[in-house]
């Protein structure tokens, strides 16, 4: 389809050279001699592109503008202001502007903001359309994924969540335990009941027992007042386990009471009280090897694992790792008000072949570094947490940003990567620059020279030099 832009701008022959000259570039191009014919145009007709002079008698631009983004959000505005405007061009901007561009300018300026525009547009387009699929396709409540194994995931939810069956899910940290928790939760008949979560990872155990069981009055110094424990709590509903592996031994008899009889006494109490609870547990350990070890009950075991839902780590389903960028990208860049449309390919490329130890809490955490940091409309390399410098060196060290520019300097991307290659080399050998300069493959007089070259100096750490 091709590009239709409106101009608007109340000097004649203005507006009638541009739409010759876009015209050329082959745009389909309407006129409009002020903002009130331009809305006009714009309510009969979607324009991909508005370009509009700042100053006009009827209504100002950034009145236009505003009236523009109201009437048709998806239509981008470049704004063409005078020499002494720039404070006014600023103000559009933040009003939702593209780009402005200040008089006189040459139609080859105009058109390179164009293209960018397009190009940003694109970005706009295809972001949406992978969000439609993520929404319709790759998500079950919350939880987005593409990979076989999370549609088998999935698959479980869709099964087990009305029932009331305990589920034991395990997982790397990360990997979204307590997410499938929610979506168990709330697709189950007791959503509009409680959902109660306790880590079993308190430290203390008393501290546990009361919170998992309540206690009576006097039970202990400083039981003031009778409490409900998260039992209690979570009568009708469900309680989610969380760190179940960190349950002490002692307390894993009162757990299998409750779970096995739904009745349980609170500390101090004498009275059994009953609940109706459905139970979700989490694991990091392997619990399996804890029964082995002496370090979980194998009966309690047993009644967790009525069925298991394992989650896969991150680096497992690398099919998964570029729409869970574009989700938290989008969620992100919403919320600190960005315009970052995606990653770009070195980027990419780092993204699958990192381990992701943290799994998508850390990508979930790098992408909000890359959205506070980034200035562009995509992700560099720049834009990634120090760490990331360190990983695959290969990619990291060729990739030369090409972002928003318009030409590249061979010399001066050429010195960029040889920096880097020098810098590597220097790592690599722990600031040894003879060794260092072998694995240049260069002279070590070369390296020095080059080194004395390098702006600003680096900062070497002292080496003896000698070959060990
Ligand atoms: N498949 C997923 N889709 C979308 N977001 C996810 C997914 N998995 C995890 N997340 C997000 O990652 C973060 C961590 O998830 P969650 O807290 O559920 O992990 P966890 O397994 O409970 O971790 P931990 O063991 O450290 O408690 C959350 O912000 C969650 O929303
Ligand atoms: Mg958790």
């Amino acid at each position: 389809m091709k590009t239709r832009i409106l101009v608007v701008d109340d000097d004649k022959l203005k507006r009638v050279t541009l739409k010759t000259q876009l015209e050329d570039d082959g745009y389909i191009v309407d006129l409009g001699e002020n903002a009130l014919v331009g809305l006009e145009k714009l309510k009969q007709q979607s324009y991909d592109a508005v370009i509009t002079d700042l100053r006009m008698p009827s209504m100002d631009g950034i009145t236009f503008l505003k009236k523009i983004k109201k009437l048709s959000p998806a239509t981008e505005v470049i704004l063409m202001t005078a020499y002494g405007s720039i404070e006014n061009a600023v103000k559009a901007m933040k009003e939702g502007a593209f780009e402005y561009i200040t008089k006189p300018f040459s139609y080859d300026e105009l058109s390179i903001k164009i293209g960018r525009l397009l190009e940003h547009q694109k970005g706009k387009i295809q972001i949406e359309t992978l969000q439609k699929k993520i929404q319709s396709q790759y998500r079950y409540h919350n939880i987005i994924g593409r990979s076989k194994i999370m549609q088998t995931v999935f698959d479980k939810i869709d099964v087990l969540a009305d029932s009331d069956t305990t589920i034991l899910i395990e997982g790397e940290t990360g990997t979204g335990k307590e997410l499938l928790a929610n979506a168990l939760h709330y697709n189950s008949h007791r959503k509009n009941n409680a959902f109660i979560k306790i880590s079993c990872a308190i430290l203390n155990r008393d501290i546990l027992e009361s919170e998992l069981f309540g206690h009576e009055k006097g039970a202990f110094t400083g039981a003031i007042r009778t409490k409900k424990g998260r039992f209690e709590l979570a009568d009708r509903g469900t309680i989610f386990l969380d760190e179940i592996d960190d349950i002490p031994l002692d307390l894993q008899v009162k757990l299998l009471r409750v779970i096995q009889e739904r009745v349980f006494e609170r500390v101090g109490g004498e009275r059994s009280l009953e609940v109706d609870v459905r139970v979700v547990c989490a694991t990091k350990k392997d619990l399996k090897q804890m029964v082995a070890e002496h370090k979980f009950r194998e009966d309690l075991y047993y009644r967790l694992n009525v069925v298991k839902i394992a989650l896969p780590p991150l680096r497992e389903r690398s099919e998964d790792i570029s729409i869970l960028s574009q989700h938290f990208l989008k969620k992100l860049t919403e919320e600190k008000k960005k315009s970052i449309t995606g990653l770009n390919p070195e980027v990419e490329k780092i993204f699958l072949s990192y381990d992701w130890p943290g799994n998508v809490r850390e990508l979930e955490n790098v992408v909000e570094h890359a959205v506070v940091l980034g200035k562009s409309d995509q992700v560099s390399i720049d834009d990634l947490p120090d760490y990331f410098c360190e990983i695959p060196i290969q990619s990291k060290i060729f990739a030369v940003n090409t972002n928003r520019k318009n030409q590249i300097d061979l010399s001066e991307a050429i010195s960029e990567v040889e920096k880097k290659l020098i810098i590597w080399a220097l790592n690599q050998t722990k600031g040894n620059q003879v060794k260092a300069a072998r694995l240049l493959k260069i002279p070590r007089t070369t390296l020095r020279d080059k080194l004395s070259r390098i702006e600003p100096p680096l900062q070497i750490s002292e080496d003896d030099d000698s070959l060990s």
